[in-house]
């Protein structure tokens, strides 16, 4: 027996709801679902922020910043090599998630988490050696005026990566070219990266690229060392 058109058309409805809700989940987690999203985000980009890692030089006298930190995982790798490590979301759910992972390291003063966006970042000028960006730059409401404003925040000589696990051009582009757009973000290509960065004032870009998995991984330094 088929189901009738009302049923079949309040699945869809339920459905498409559903998707509606990660979709915006995956951009700014709340309070609510926060936690079970920074787990499942610290969990899937693991293996591409482990693979990002290595390209990019931290000092152990460094002060280093996450950007869009999420669950927080970034933030306990980076304080695994720097000496003092800050971490931002706009989301609170972000902001809860990261707290409760990073707890000790937070507790030895080591780790500071606050909410904030991107776009007006609550530090002073020539703060960070470092600044990392994972799978969040996307989302980005002014992406080049962003990367300004992190660019204020860095030291001269600092070094900010954009990590992506998809990018235009990439192998995987056919699959997850489509559901960026229909997530809204900012799809870049290579030359694309090294313009944003060349245009927001970044000097010796570094693009590295991940072909069989379609990640890439764009590092720019502040002038003036
Ligand atoms: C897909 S998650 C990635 C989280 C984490 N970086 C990771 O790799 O698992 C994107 C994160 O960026 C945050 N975000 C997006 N736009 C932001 C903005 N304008 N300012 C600060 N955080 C932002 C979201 O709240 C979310 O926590």
């Amino acid at each position: 027996m088929h189901p009738s058109p009302y049923l079949l058309a309040l699945r869809y409805a339920v459905a498409f709801c559903l998707a509606v809700y990660l979709a915006g989940q995956v951009k700014k987690p709340d309070r609510l679902a926060g936690r079970f999203f920074a787990w499942l985000m610290n969990r899937s980009h693991a293996p591409l922020t482990d693979w990002a890692f290595p390209h990019l030089e931290i000092p152990g006298s460094a002060t280093a910043l996450d950007v869009g930190c999420g669950g927080g995982r970034t933030i306990h790798k980076l304080a695994a090599q720097a000496a003092q490590v800050y971490g931002i979301d706009y989301a609170a759910g972000s902001v809860v998630a990261s707290r409760a992972h990073n707890q000790r390291l937070i507790a030895e003063g080591r780790v500071h988490v606050e909410q904030a966006s991107v776009s007006r970042l609550p530090f002073a000028d020539d703060q960070f050696d470092v600044v990392t960006a994972i799978e969040t730059q996307y989302y980005w409401s002014n992406l080049q005026g962003d990367m300004q404003e992190i660019l204020r925040v860095l030291k001269p000589g600092g070094r900010l990566m954009v990590v992506a696990e998809s990018y235009k051009g990439a192998r995987n582009d056919a699959v997850l070219g489509p559901v960026m757009k229909l997530l809204g973000s900012s799809r870049l290509s290579v030359d694309d990266h090294r313009a944003l960065f060349l245009a927001a004032g970044y000097e010796g870009v570094e693009i590295a690229e991940e072909r069989r998995r379609g990640w890439i991984c764009a590092i720019g330094a502040k002038p003036g060392a």
